[in-house]
């Protein structure tokens, strides 16, 4: 019998560039997301758009492209001593890669749950988003955190995730049923690869504008819950673009574009709007009064998005009824 398991993108509301030094992040999971559909096998094959890759049960083999993610996740669970069960199926998705929505975390994700549900190894939330991040890593080697894999894990609908990088101690913190939560895709593509690296290893040096950026990211990361707790829209307004301009102008992850659709959303009503993610192109996300959410999203051509739950298994479950049987 095949199987179904989905794993959620993500857009972060506060505190970027901040995990890998063991900051504060406060992301949500969205309603967009990854989907394999498999059944046990000896080896792992795995076909999207027509095109399948293929690799041993451990990850071993040669692969390219999108391949490289779920070889490099079957590698981090088989270090942690899983059984190699394989698997043969397909993998979907609704969420747009390369908008900064976590697409890459989500194929991680989304294979490393199907891979331990069908060889029986249980592993915890955070312990799979590690070997997920470590499987970035293996497989592209971007130096990320664990945000975008800690996410698509742990989100839960309605709520965001505040996630300490630390000590990955975690509490949800709800969203004002009042707001909601738009993303913008600017379109830019940019290679971010090179210049996430960079500006990492800018901060280990200790450079005073990367270090101011983090230091005052993890208070504004704080200051947002509190206001959010309290509903004060006026204040998460301005945390939002003093995150925006730290991101720019001490990080220089920005790009004019989206320095240019933050000033639209701000001027378009909405209550609090910054980049979020890594950078060097992707997506805005915006706050907006639940009224002015739909009028704003067409405005800046961006799209409404719900906190969602983390990923699981969502094989339909059989029904009562059993044909041919009295
Ligand atoms: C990317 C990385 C994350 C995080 C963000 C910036 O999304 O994958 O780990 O560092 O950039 O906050």
């Amino acid at each position: 019998m095949r199987r179904r398991f989905r794993a959620p993108g993500r857009v972060n509301l506060i505190g970027d560039h901040t995990d890998y030094v063991g900051g504060l992040v406060l992301p949500i999971a969205v309603d967009l997301g990854v989907e394999v559909e498999v059944e046990p096998a000896e080896r792992i094959a795995l076909s999207s758009e027509g095109a399948t890759v293929e690799v041993a049960a451990d990850g071993a083999g040669e692969v390219d492209g999108w391949g490289r993610y779920p070889a490099a996740v079957a590698a981090e669970l088989a270090a942690l001593g899983r059984r190699p069960v394989g698997m043969d199926g397909e993998v979907t998705s609704d969420l747009p890669a390369g908008a900064g929505l976590g697409s890459s975390a989500a194929l991680e994700v989304a294979v490393a749950v199907a891979l331990c549900a069908l060889a029986d190894f249980a592993l915890g939330p955070l312990e799979l988003a590690s070997a997920c991040r470590r499987a970035e890593h293996r497989a592209v080697g971007v130096p990320c955190g664990v945000l975008d894999q800690a996410a698509s894990l742990l989100g839960r609908a309605g709520a965001a995730l505040l996630l300490d990088c630390t000590t990955l101690e975690y509490r949800y913190v709800p969203l004002p049923s009042e707001l909601a939560v738009v993303v913008v895709d600017s379109g830019e593509r940019a290679l971010a690869e090179t210049g996430y690296a960079e500006r990492q290893q800018e901060l280990a040096a200790g450079m005073p504008s990367r270090v101011r950026h983090v230091e005052t990211e993890n208070r504004r990361v704080r200051d947002a819950v509190a206001a959010l707790e309290r509903g004060d829209t006026t204040k998460l307004g301005d945390i939002f673009r003093e995150s925006h301009e730290s991101l720019g102008e001490d990080y220089e992850v920005s790009t004019p574009e989206l320095d240019r659709l933050v000033d639209r959303a701000y001027a378009a009503g909405a209550v609090a709007a910054r980049m979020t993610g890594g950078g060097f192109g992707g997506s805005i996300v915006v706050l907006a009064a639940r009224n002015d959410a739909a009028p704003l999203a067409q405005e800046l051509g961006g799209r409404i998005v719900r906190a969602s739950d983390g990923a699981r298994e969502i094989t339909p479950r059989r029904t009562d009824s059993r044909p041919g049987r009295a």
